[in-house]
């Protein structure tokens, strides 16, 4: 048995794809959270892997990451508890009834033939206005999350930092090795569609997704017994908006943007303040000193990644008591981009004791 026996453990987390998603260390990760946490924040949630396993152990938990297309999948698998599409929504999803009615062609004008064809470039103009007509934001958030989930399965590498897209879905090898490669983004919607309905429960908590910087977030947060933290670790492929883009764009359906290179990536970026060497050890301090009243941290840490292991443990040690558990990739890339042979590190940190003497 991998998982406490508790029946949220029966429910199962879409598998992601991801750059850096924990999904494969959950049974570790797992292990090392305290007893007796109430409320639990997972900051840096991407995929929501972790989010989720806290949901499964029937925390309230509070779930963020600064990129809208991670908080829609926040909204519709965490803070979500009752709602899923049905096939008629789905086919509404798909239908052209609005058609003539939404005049945005944002995907048509930008990514006709950079990852995928200009028919499908329309279809998902036309599915994107559908989204906005549905009545409920859990809904459209699950819709979100369909459509995104099935851009990075159609994909070559299941991100979008590439232009080999559709030099793939038109060679049979790949296809071979990959037949979503040369499926409509439709028919792989419509697969998927049971596992995310099928990843929604009820915890019988009060759970929340946010869509902040959590630098910004952290100060509105309180009563939490247990957070986790999954920076981009810089050096190793930490700009996700270079890597996802086109999901943030489908969300955004940006208007105030310019569309820059051969992937069409929107500029201007958003603040991460945890992609860039020159930042992260100044907001590492800034994470940390406001979550001093958070009794218990988890900390993903890569043994590639800057600052090293040594210097981070030194600055945690300012705040908690600190041990380091490791496991190592053994084989296919390690995460967050790093080589087979990378070490996965987590960081368990607890309050200080401190000790009464009684005099
Ligand atoms: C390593 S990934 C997290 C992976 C996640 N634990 C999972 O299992 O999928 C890091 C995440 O941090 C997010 N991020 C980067 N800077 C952020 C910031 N300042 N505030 C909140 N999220 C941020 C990125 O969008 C990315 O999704």
């Amino acid at each position: 048995m991998l998982f406490a026996d508790n029946t949220y453990f029966y429910y199962k987390f879409p598998e992601p794809q991801y750059l850096g998603a924990k999904y494969i260390w959950l049974p570790w990760i797992n292990r090392f959270i305290p007893k007796n946490i109430r409320t639990a924040f997972d900051g840096f949630a991407g995929s929501q892997s972790v989010a989720y396993l806290f949901k499964q152990n029937g925390f309230k938990t509070i779930t963020n990451d600064f990129l809208n297309f991670n908080h829609q999948i926040g909204l519709s698998l965490i803070e979500n508890n009752n709602f899923t599409l049905s096939k008629e929504e789905l086919e509404f999803i798909f239908s052209n009834e609005n058609i003539n009615k939404n005049n945005s062609s944002l995907f048509k004008n930008v990514f006709s033939n950079v990852f995928f064809d200009e028919e499908q470039a329309i279809f998902l103009d036309k599915v994107r206005a559908n989204i906005d007509l549905l009545d409920n934001q859990y809904k459209k958030a699950l819709a979100f999350t369909l459509v995104n989930r099935s851009l990075t399965r159609k994909v070559t590498m299941g991100h979008f930092a590439h232009n080999q897209a559709i030099n793939y879905a038109n060679n049979p090898e790949r296809i071979k090795r990959n037949p979503n490669l040369a499926r409509h983004v439709k028919d792989i919607i419509s697969d998927i569609f049971v596992l995310y309905n099928n990843a929604i429960f009820n915890n019988e908590q009060d759970n929340k997704s946010y869509n902040e910087n959590v630098l910004e977030l952290l100060p509105k947060l309180d009563n939490i017994d247990l957070a986790y933290y999954d920076p981009p670790y810089c050096d190793s492929h930490a700009d996700y908006q270079s890597f996802y883009h086109l999901l943030e764009t489908f969300v955004e359906y940006w208007s105030d943007k310019e569309f820059i290179n051969t992937t069409r990536r929107y500029e201007p970026k958003r603040y991460s303040g945890f992609d860039k060497k020159q930042l992260i050890i100044d907001s590492l301090n800034q994470l940390f000193a406001l979550s001093k009243d958070i009794p218990n941290w988890l900390i993903s840490w890569n043994n590639r990644s800057y600052p090293k292991v040594k210097e981070l443990e030194k600055i945690l040690k300012q705040y908690k008591d600190v041990s380091i558990e490791t496991q190592t990739y053994l084989n296919g890339r390690g995460g967050k981009g790093s080589v087979a042979g990378s070490r996965e590190v987590l960081f368990v940190c607890k309050n200080k004791l401190s000790i009464n003497i009684g005099l």
